[in-house]
């Protein structure tokens, strides 16, 4: 049995999550309870709906993980929970309940970073992997290229300027029809089509090498929409998906490999929802060959929102002794 068990809870969007995780590396529950039916429908994720069915899933989800865990709440060294960034009203469930736990059972909680949460998604399955390395976190709510000096120490080189990479492929699948989420759709339709039949900008900002704008591509892939509509040109979905997913992936594989470069570092690691995206793991896993670099990437289990990430995050609290009090508070704003 291992020396360190934590139960984490992670409710930062539209995942209800609970897991327990010992070690920091071994898995030894995972559920997620996903709400994305509920809110496919409208398009995209409605907060106050999402808040309302963490209420009800929170306890059901995290008693599945003790459960499937073989482990009961006086079998844990903390309770952990992702209090930031993501929607005020979701995250609360989760910090209330976690909060709630802690008091009740006398164990110590943890105040988890979803961002970093999911860059510590790469531990679980790659036991070699260790800082310093680079680090591309891509979500519907993030676009971070982030240098992992150590265990817990971060530093952002880059990020978008406006929609995240995810987000833009959410956009982009509603104005083509592929409903929400859009970015698996999205990775499906480009495999049917032709990555070169529409020659769509490749985002750049001015005054930094490393940040992102994807809002640009959008509004280009909404005017060529917009255009062919009117002239009664019909457009080829899959082409659209695969140009466009095109431009994405070029820009995040250009400044991951600029990084790897100015930096110097011999690891590079995908993270989050849009590490999922086949044509973006098959684009840093070449580059990174061409560089001699070894490349990371979560199971796409591991890369979309689960708590066995933020349960391997606390661990690297935990061993710190970095642990929250009650005043423990949800912070939609949180920065890495
Ligand atoms: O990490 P995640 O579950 O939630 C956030 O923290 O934002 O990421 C969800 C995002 C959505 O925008 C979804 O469309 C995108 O990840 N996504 C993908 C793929 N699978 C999920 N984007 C592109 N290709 C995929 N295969
Ligand atoms: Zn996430």
């Amino acid at each position: 049995m291992g020396e360190v068990r934590i139960l984490a809870i992670e409710s930062s969007c539209d995942e209800t999550a609970a897991a327990v995780v010992e070690d920091g590396r071994k898995v030894l529950s995972n559920i997620i309870y996903s709400q994305i039916d509920l809110h496919t429908i409208y398009g995209g994720v409605v907060p106050e709906i999402a808040s309302r069915k963490h209420i009800e899933k929170i306890n059901p989800v995290i008693e599945a993980a003790l459960k499937e865990a073989g482990c009961k709440l006086s079998d844990l060294s903390a309770v952990a929970v992702t209090y930031g960034p993501g929607l005020v009203g979701p995250l609360l469930v989760g910090v209330a309940e976690a909060k709630a736990i802690a008091f009740a059972t006398g164990l110590p909680l943890i105040g988890v970073h979803h961002i970093q949460g999911h860059i510590c998604a790469n531990y679980i399955e790659h036991p070699d992997l260790k800082p310093p390395y680079m680090c591309l976190v891509v979500s519907g709510g993030h676009t971070h290229l982030v240098r992992v000096a150590d265990f817990g120490k971060y530093e952002v080189i880059g990020r978008t300027r406006d929609d995240a990479a995810g987000e833009a492929f959410d956009k982009v699948a509603r104005a083509i029809g592929l409903g929400y989420p859009g970015g698996p759709k999205i990775d499906a339709a480009a495999k049917r089509g032709n990555a070169d039949a529409i020659p769509f900008p490749k985002a750049k900002v001015d005054d930094s090498e490393y940040d992102f704008s994807f809002s640009g591509l959008k509004s280009a892939v909404l005017n060529f929409l917009n255009h062919a509509e009117m002239k009664g040109d019909t457009v080829n979905p899959d082409d659209l998906a695969a140009s466009f997913q095109k431009a994405v992936v070029d820009v995040l594989t250009e400044h991951a490999v600029m990084a790897i470069r100015q930096f110097n570092v011999k690891d590079m690691a995908l993270a989050g929802g849009v590490a999922s995206n086949s044509a973006l793991r098959a684009s840093i896993a070449d580059a990174c060959d061409k560089e001699g670099v070894r490349f990371y990437c979560p199971s796409p289990v591991y890369c979309t929102d689960n708590a066995a990430m933020i349960g391997v995050a606390a661990y690297h609290e935990y061993t710190k002794g970095n642990f929250a009090d009650y005043s423990l508070n949800a912070i939609p704003n949180l920065s890495l």
